[in-house]
């Protein structure tokens, strides 16, 4: 089995003997492992699913799951979902897939959120991997402006999110203090949100490595 598939099965190892389950499902090639190698066997466990994208939607209808639609008006038992880079504070980079506005939502909308990772998102510093930050449409020149503050390559993604919004990758910006950039980049009028998640860091990490898993607890 290979890495992702690990991560994924750690997961279902921590919910799998919970019942009446509450859950919120990421996006990405991780989660998608999750989707079709686990999720179907605590289908019994499960009361409502809430989706972060299009695709883990389409996905999961797929295998026969009702999702709701938007976010829930209580907390979820569990939030699993796939990162970029994580760090040893459990700090992490998002939005490779362009879900990390949603993801966010939910992820802070969840009393244990489960971050499921091969083993090449472990990072000493985050900042290798670009910066996603999504943007309304109308504000992009002047978010790509005070962006300039943090990174002389901006690069707008060929992509449009589920939102309708664009996406614009940061490279090589200053990640030794996730949790003040976040809350910066966030104050910027037409940004929706950006793709670290250090004021929401995961309850656990699982690390799949070629043997199995790592579980890492916050
Ligand atoms: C989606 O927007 C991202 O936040 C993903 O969770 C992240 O890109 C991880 O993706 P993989 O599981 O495909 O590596």
């Amino acid at each position: 089995m290979n890495e992702k598939t690990n991560a994924a099965f750690g997961a279902y190892e921590i919910i799998k003997n919970s019942a009446n389950i509450n859950l919120g499902i990421g996006t990405g090639s991780t989660t998608n492992a999750f989707i079709e190698n686990n999720l179907n066997q605590i289908k019994d466990h499960i009361n409502m699913v809430f989706s972060s994208s299009e695709k883990s939607t389409a996905l999961m209808r797929k295998y026969g799951f009702k999702v709701e639609d938007g976010t829930p008006d209580f907390k979820l038992d569990f939030y699993v979902d796939g990162a970029d880079e994580f760090d040893q504070n459990n700090c992490l980079i998002k939005g490779g897939g362009g879900a990390h506005t949603k993801e966010k939502v939910l992820a802070s909308s969840s009393k244990c959120f489960i971050c499921i990772a091969d083993s090449t998102k472990r990072v000493q510093q985050l900042g290798a991997f670009p910066l996603p930050i999504e943007v309304i449409p109308f504000a992009k020149d002047s978010v790509l402006h005070a962006l300039g503050e943090y990174s002389e390559n901006i690069i707008q993604r060929d992509f449009i999110t589920d939102s309708g919004n664009i996406i614009l990758d940061l490279h090589g910006v200053d990640l030794r203090s996730p949790k003040e950039i976040e809350t910066k980049l966030n104050l910027i009028p037409g940004v929706v949100d950006n793709g670290i998640f250090a004021h929401h860091v995961p309850r656990y990490i699982v690390v799949g490595n070629s043997e199995g898993y790592e579980l890492i607890e916050s």
